[in-house]
């Protein structure tokens, strides 16, 4: 006998979504586009437009395992009908890539985030540079189709380990050499020669980079001289772990929500979104790892520590916003605009 739960029907799936706040989607393609790399298409099951996005916004995919992850739209926004999301099969996977690859097929349905934006690409720059490692070009592709369509100056750089890994190499090949510089480790005998390539930026260039985390931290190593306001960097992974050093100190700290007046108190081990979640408070939140934008809370008072891979270093600095997800306080007492 087969005891599989049947899927959910769609005026279940539909009902379910408008609850949380999601979207019910269907999955309608999957192309392959590299070794362990596909592209997946998503609809809205009732054929209503789907929200807005610009190039470098990301969606949360539910997945029916009950795993959240979150996903770069890899296709600029023209008719709002489709979300198109790449995936590599992640050897360490924690079970998202993975299920996805392997189980996912044309047909079944999913709640989908409307799209959030950390990585927006800058109006009117003069100059763009798009650098992208691995799956990390997802984003960046979306960015170099809508900077090519309107004609605007742009050069990418984009490292694999391998020809084989690439995802849209044909096409991009077609921008030639001036505008796309393609490296593959195991051709080149070496990994990809980040201070060479931003110290070729022009200095009032912004420049873009998505990638595995040791490239992200050779980028922010390159440009470190460079104004904070022309560097955007995306994290899939959190930059650091998270160091208990100060909390400890404390054994806790307050935090206090300025609107409602509630207290709770936070104890050693425990995340700020975690608590407020457990006692029953409205917070958003998505992949409580810091690199998502989704729990972003204004602080009113008190000494945020920062854990997240997010907000700049100005940002983080200024104290005026924290991720609840995996923050600690310095001071005995956070006050939150919520
Ligand atoms: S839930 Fe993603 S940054 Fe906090």
């Amino acid at each position: 006998m087969d005891t599989a739960a049947a899927p959910p029907t769609d005026e279940t799936l539909l009902t379910r979504a408008a609850a949380s706040h999601l979207i019910a989607a269907r999955l309608t393609d999957v192309q392959t586009v590299a070794r362990d790399t596909k592209l997946y298409t998503f609809r809205r099951i009732d054929g209503q437009p789907l929200p807005p996005y610009r190039p470098g916004a990301h969606i949360d995919l539910h997945l029916p395992n009950g795993l959240l992850r979150q996903f770069s739209l890899v296709v600029p926004d023209t008719d709002h009908s489709s979300y198109v999301v790449g995936v590599k099969r992640d050897e360490n996977s924690r079970g998202g890539s993975r299920y996805i690859i392997e189980e996912m097929k044309v047909g079944d349905q999913i709640e989908i985030s409307a799209p959030r934006n950390n990585f927006a690409l800058v109006e009117n720059a003069e100059d763009v540079t798009l650098i992208a490692g691995g799956i990390g070009i997802t984003p960046i592709w979306c960015m170099v189709q809508e900077l090519a369509a309107h004609k605007r100056s742009w050069k990418l750089h984009y490292a694999c380990r391998s020809r084989v890994d690439m995802a849209f190499l044909e096409t991009l090949q077609q921008f030639g050499p001036e505008s796309v510089h393609l490296h593959f480790d195991d051709e080149a005998g070496g990994v990809f020669d980040m201070g060479a390539a931003v110290t070729a930026t022009p200095p009032s260039a912004h420049i873009y980079c998505c990638g595995p985390n040791p490239m992200l931290k050779a980028f922010e190593a390159a440009t470190t001289a460079r104004p904070r306001n022309l560097i955007h960097i995306e994290y899939f992974t959190p930059k650091e772990e998270a160091s208990a050093d100060q909390e400890s100190k404390l054994g806790g700290f307050w935090v206090e929500l300025a609107r409602s007046g509630e207290e709770y108190f936070i104890p050693e081990g425990k995340k700020v979104l975690e608590v407020l979640y457990e006692a029953g408070v409205d917070v958003d939140y998505s992949c409580e790892l810091g690199i998502c934008g989704a729990c972003e809370t204004r602080v009113i008072s008190g000494t945020p520590i920062h854990h997240d891979s997010i907000l700049s270093e100005e940002e983080q600095a200024s104290n005026e916003k924290v991720m609840i997800c995996c923050c600690g306080c310095a001071s005995e007492r956070l006050v939150l605009d919520m």
